[in-house]
């Protein structure tokens, strides 16, 4: 556990020492695969769970939530939101293969999607944050983010009467402090969810929901053993594992994934299993946004996770499989937000 010194919650240490090698993935995939063939009759048993609609939200503070998501005033500029990177209607993500911030300067990593977040064991590809509130004040002080301070996003907000009144409401109590707008971002975060897809329908028992070719990549993802890694209700988001366990992964980019966070040598290259519910919206994948199709990213999985050539049609049907994970997105009336005042601090765009 000396790994986990630097973490203070002791909830995701738990996490670290789940060490897959090689075997050990094989052996969880021979695992899942002899129970399906057990439970073969009905749909009791799949390594993919569906995703419930959220529980025990606080409407008021998610509400709040919803409109400082939307509130580019939370960075220097007055331009960059939560929702410039974490596009909600492009899935939670910018589509880019890494992202844009404060004056325009390029991001060293691509944008993972905001949507059933929640259910990810931690957040960044490296999992430096233990959970949504830990995770949303970074974004705002990043100076190649949003590049704010949380003082200064204080000051914007305390200046504005209609965020007094509405934070007053939903926390009870003054004044306003970072600790409440993470809590009302992650509050806000967690209603990200994407039931109903037609995979969660198969699930369900609604045997027709899904194509003889999308049932085809399913089970070649379920026999493959990318369920080892990619499973429960996101699909993935449930551990760390190294990327490239047969063949090494060549990039340019200088990310090195878990290594940074608990210092240690074996962690090295191990990045948090992205959740692949919605992935279709999600291009461009893996965390340096080189693989631009679902086609790429597939085959690359296949090469480096497991040892496995994929035909182009066994390509095709996983990745059809893949695009039946697309649920119900999120959606609200675009909030409204309440206007500066005369003392609100001015944007510094430039
Ligand atoms: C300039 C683009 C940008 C902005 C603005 C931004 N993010 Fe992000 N976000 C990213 C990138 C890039 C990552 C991945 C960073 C990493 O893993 O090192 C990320 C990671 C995350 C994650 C972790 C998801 C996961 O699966 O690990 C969450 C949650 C998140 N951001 C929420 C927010 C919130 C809330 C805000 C606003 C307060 C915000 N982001 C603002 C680019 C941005
Ligand atoms: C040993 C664990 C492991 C196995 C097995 C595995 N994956 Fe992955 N997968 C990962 C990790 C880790 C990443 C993130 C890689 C990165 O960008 O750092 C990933 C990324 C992906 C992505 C890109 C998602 C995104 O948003 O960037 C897709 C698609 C994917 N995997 C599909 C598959 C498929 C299909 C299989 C089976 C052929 C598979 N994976 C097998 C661990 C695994």
């Amino acid at each position: 556990m000396d790994g986990c010194v630097k973490l203070t919650p002791p909830k995701i240490c738990r996490h670290f020492d789940m060490e897959y090698d090689m075997k050990k993935v094989l052996i969880a995939s021979l695992v899942v695969v002899g129970t399906l063939a057990v439970a073969s009759v009905g749909f009791a048993k799949e390594p993919i769970e569906p995703i419930g609609p959220p529980q025990g939200i606080n409407v008021a503070q998610a509400e709040l939530g919803k409109k400082l998501f939307f509130d580019p005033r939370l960075s220097k500029s007055g331009f960059i939101s939560c929702n410039s990177c974490h596009n909600l209607s492009m899935g939670g993500t910018d589509n880019l293969k890494t992202s844009i911030g404060h004056n325009w300067q390029q991001g060293p990593i691509n944008s993972p999607t905001v949507l059933n977040s929640s259910m990810n064991i931690a957040q960044f590809w490296d999992g430096r944050a233990p959970d949504l509130k830990a995770q949303a004040g970074g974004p705002i002080a990043n100076p190649g983010e949003m590049a704010s301070n949380h003082t200064l996003a204080i000051n914007v907000l305390k200046s504005i009467p209609g965020y007094t009144s509405e934070f007053k409401a939903a926390f009870g109590k003054g004044p306003i402090d970072i600790d409440q707008v993470t809590e009302a971002i992650a509050e806000f975060e967690k209603t990200l969810v994407t039931p109903n897809s037609r995979f969660d329908q198969w699930l369900g028992g609604d045997k027709d929901a899904l194509s003889s070719d999308e049932m085809a990549g399913y089970t070649l993802f379920k026999d493959s053993g990318c369920v080892a890694c990619h499973n429960g209700p996101a699909v993935g988001g449930s551990s760390f594992q190294k990327f490239g366990v047969v063949e090494p992964y060549v990039t340019k980019s200088t990310a090195e994934g878990l290594i940074g966070v608990t210092g240690k040598e074996e962690d090295r290259f191990k990045f948090k299993v992205p959740t692949l519910r919605n992935v279709e919206l999600t291009y461009p994948y893996f965390h340096d946004g080189e693989a631009a199709t679902l086609t790429v990213a597939v085959n690359t999985m296949g090469r480096l996770q497991l040892g496995k050539k994929f035909s182009s049609a066994e390509n095709a049907q996983i990745v059809a499989f893949l695009k039946t994970l697309t649920g119900d997105q999120p959606s609200f009336a675009l909030p409204i937000l309440p206007p500066s005042n005369d003392g609100t601090p001015k944007p510094e765009p430039f």
